[in-house]
């Protein structure tokens, strides 16, 4: 459910007209509603009730501050995959005990960053990061909470870019590796043992891989009981889908249920790192048809949003829905919805049924709050387009638009190429 909705034939996000937004920031620009925000947090948070736990939310699928801070608010921790994630959830007023830290990269650097933040978890990805771990926190004479985080080997069935739980993945360690690992961990002196962390994929639309997961996880930590390691966290990552078209994914509701069945015979807190389930169906970006244009073939919309402001269609295939900021009674036709990016892979829709646009309509790309702006890109030198979140008939500018003075910032002429430049 989200608050996106005609009133008569204009779309209104909230109690405002998404019009009269984009007559005053210009397009294009994401769109955030604050009661869709939180009430998907409320709705997830609330039904893992029965079992001990902590949202941590996915900082990678919308890193906005103000959104960040939504989240504090409502209880929230953040799972963070880079130096600079953990700056934005700190700046935001995360607390660090409520921040856990996964990724197959982590530099010296960003662990020591880390380790002096004092997060709750490492979601250590290999031994050669156990041991760089060890050596970062033997220097700042600290302890550091850590899990393994494993790879069951169990199929999400997504798409293949976002599998991340099968034994091809970069992800973790093998799941047969992990007592040996486990026994390495809990021998080495600045490192604390606290437990097991697995994300098997993104926009899951069944309960089972979860299960699938949580079943091999609690079978790895029976046998580290038994072995005299025990643990007091299982985190189980994200990746509950939403609807972007037809899909059906189960509902928070469903998905807790399943983990409460599993959860009875075990004695730990269970941290969970939802990302697009909270955000995804949020935001909207909304873009302004520059031309339409007819080939013997195709008809295209070109709106100024290209893939550097929405990379996932390009990326992945993705489908987002293509609505009207205004219904006109036009009738409909296929077409692409295309950018201006000097690509033939630069389009938001392709062969889609969508309203006769005409130049000059806005039109409005659903479900784009996850992975939308986090993944935008100054590509063929456009600057990114400005955030913007609704709350009741607020409207508040969370990002503005970028400038090209800011496209250049950072860049330096050597000296040797100053002077006249011809
Ligand atoms: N935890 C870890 C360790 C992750 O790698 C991810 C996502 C999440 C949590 C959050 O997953 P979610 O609940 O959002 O599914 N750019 C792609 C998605 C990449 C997901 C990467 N990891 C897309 O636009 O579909």
């Amino acid at each position: 459910m989200h608050h996106f909705e005609y009133r008569q034939d204009e779309l209104y996000c909230e109690e405002v007209p998404v019009r009269l937004i984009a007559d005053s920031v210009g397009t294009p620009f994401y769109l955030y509603s604050h009661a869709t925000l939180s009430r998907h947090f409320q709705v997830f948070d609330q039904a893992l009730a029965q079992i001990p736990h902590l949202v941590c939310y996915a900082v990678k699928a919308c890193s906005n501050i103000a959104i960040l801070r939504l989240f504090a608010s409502l209880g929230s921790g953040a799972d963070i995959v880079s130096g600079g994630e953990l700056f934005r959830a700190l700046q935001a007023g995360i607390p660090p005990e409520r921040i856990v830290y996964s990724g197959v990269g982590k530099t010296d650097a960003e662990l020591r960053y880390a380790l002096r933040s004092g997060i709750r978890l490492f979601n250590v990805e290999s031994l050669q990061e156990l041991d760089r771990l060890e050596a970062v926190a033997a220097s700042l004479d600290k302890m550091a909470p850590v899990a393994f985080r494993i790879n069951p080997d169990i199929d999400p069935r997504t798409h293949p870019y976002i599998s991340t739980g099968l034994a091809k993945n970069k992800f973790g360690i093998p799941v047969g590796d992990a007592p040996a690992a486990y026994r390495h961990a809990a021998s080495l002196p600045h490192l604390r043992v606290r437990g097991i962390s697995c994300h098997i994929g993104s926009q899951l639309t069944e309960v089972a891989p979860f299960v699938a997961a949580l079943e091999r996880v609690k079978a790895l930590a029976r046998e580290l009981k038994a072995d005299g390691i025990p643990l007091d966290t299982i985190d189980l990552g994200g990746g509950l889908g939403i609807t972007y078209d037809l899909e059906q994914p189960p509902l928070p509701a469903d998905y807790a249920a399943a983990l409460a069945r599993e959860w009875r015979d075990l004695d730990c807190t269970l941290l969970v790192e939802p990302g697009r389930v909270i955000v995804g169906n949020a935001a909207i970006l909304v873009s302004r048809v520059l031309y339409t244009k007819q080939t013997a073939l195709k008809s295209f919309v070109v709106v100024d949003a290209g893939m550097n402001d929405l990379a996932r269609p390009s990326l992945y295939n993705a489908f987002h829905a293509v609505q009207p900021v205004v219904r006109q009674p036009r009738g409909e036709q296929v077409a692409d919805l295309v950018g201006p990016i000097c690509e033939t892979g630069d389009f938001l829709a392709r062969d889609r049924v969508m309203p006769a646009f005409a130049a000059g309509d806005l039109v409005a790309v659903m479900s784009a709050g996850a992975y939308g702006f986090s993944m935008a890109s100054n590509y063929n030198s456009r600057p990114r387009p400005p955030e913007v979140l609704v709350r009741g008939e607020e409207i508040f500018v969370i990002r503005r638009r970028e400038t090209y003075a800011s496209l250049i910032a950072g860049e330096a002429i050597p000296a040797f190429l100053e002077g006249p430049a011809c």
